[in-house]
């Protein structure tokens, strides 16, 4: 059995599908009850303990799971469910509802799917959504149009430009023209400044890396005093998220394609990021025993079993891993679902600041 889950991880092949969390949800059988308290965002809930790390079990000779799972989901859910509330409380109070927009460039079906998504989730909990979706030959001055008339529209409070743009754009222009106090996405550089420098507050936190500090902190798992490692170095998820984890008072290394022996360096975490879109890259074997894994990755493998004929498998060797850390991720349901509950969260915050309302 496990020598078929390791070729499993071994073999796995990369589809040259383009699905960067934004794939819809597929069910994902191994779970444990939902060890969640009610609480604010980025309050600490104490109620899950991490098993102690064990020296006694390595990833060849465990014979069953003994990581927690992270359920992402059911974590995005209670997020909603809390936000929902807030949006009631302030509309009760001062009539405003929050509003987001976004900007679709092109007909990616993963982005589509991404937006399509978004607009579910405002909708389930009371924001106004607004979308424009542009074609893929569309010029680049319509696309600072549209997001010029969001930036001077007092409904929305946070705009979103679904990234990849197309090629022949600027993407940087592009994401500098979104205001600073509607950038929910928390991507521009002046942002990224104020998240990198200590003593400054950023406006916004980018999703992903939030969702994966907010499912660590909801599980009880400790990043102070502790060793990171993030795995990649986006913009989007590796770079934020590896400040985001030093403002928490993890020591943090950043691995990435130029690294020499990762795996020794990996093997040193308490924590690891995942977010390099390698599916099974990361084994078992690389794990220090009870350390806590964030898997960010998204990939489609070839599956005959499905009805799709491909699935979705994350960056970490998921049956591997499982036996020698004590939390994980799945894919899907672990960081997924919270990208879109943290951009409720960002334009909720960008609503109630735009508006003095605590
Ligand atoms: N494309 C994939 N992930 C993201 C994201 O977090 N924000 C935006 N704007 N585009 C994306």
């Amino acid at each position: 059995m496990a020598s078929m889950i390791f070729s499993e991880c071994s073999t796995a092949r990369l589809l040259p599908l383009r699905c960067h969390r934004s794939c819809p949800a597929l069910s994902f059988s191994r779970r444990v009850s939902l060890p969640l308290t009610s609480s604010r965002l980025f309050l600490p809930s104490l109620t899950f303990q991490p098993r102690a790390s064990s020296t006694s079990v390595s990833a060849t000779m465990a014979t069953e799971s003994s990581a927690k799972v992270i359920d992402g989901k059911a974590v995005a859910k209670q997020i909603r469910e809390e936000i929902g509330v807030e949006i009631a409380r302030m509309k009760e109070a001062i009539g405003i509802v929050p509003g987001l927009a976004v900007i679709l460039v092109g007909d990616r079906k993963d982005s589509a799917t991404y937006v399509r998504n978004k607009k579910k989730a405002c909708d389930a909990v009371g924001i106004n959504s607004f979308e424009v979706h542009l074609p893929e030959d569309t010029t680049e001055q319509e696309v600072l149009n549209s997001i010029s008339r969001f930036n001077e529209d007092p409904s929305v409070h946070g705009i979103l430009v679904q990234l990849p743009l197309p090629s022949h754009m600027n993407e940087e222009k592009i994401l500098n023209a979104v205001g600073i106090e509607k950038d929910v996405d928390g991507f521009h550089p002046l942002n990224i400044g104020r998240l990198a420098m200590r003593g400054r507050e950023p406006l916004f936190v980018p999703c992903t890396p939030k969702g994966c500090i907010e499912l660590l902190r909801r599980y009880g798992i400790q990043i102070k005093g502790k060793k990171a490692v993030v795995i990649g170095r986006s913009n989007i998820v590796g770079m934020p998220a590896a400040l985001l984890l030093q403002r928490e008072d993890a020591t943090v290394t950043i691995v990435h394609s130029r690294t020499n022996n990762p795996e020794d360096i990996i093997k040193e975490a308490d924590i690891i990021i995942s977010a390099v879109g390698q599916a099974n890259m990361v084994r078992g074997s690389w794990i220090k025993p009870g350390a806590a894994i964030i898997d960010v990755g998204i990939n489609p493998v070839e599956d005959p079993a499905s009805p799709r004929g491909y699935r979705l498998v994350g960056d970490v060797c998921y049956d591997e891993v499982v036996k020698v850390a004590s939390a994980v991720t799945p894919v899907p349901g672990g960081v997924g679902p919270m990208t879109i509950a943290m951009l409720l969260s960002n334009t909720l915050s960008s609503a109630k600041r735009m508006h003095n309302f605590n």
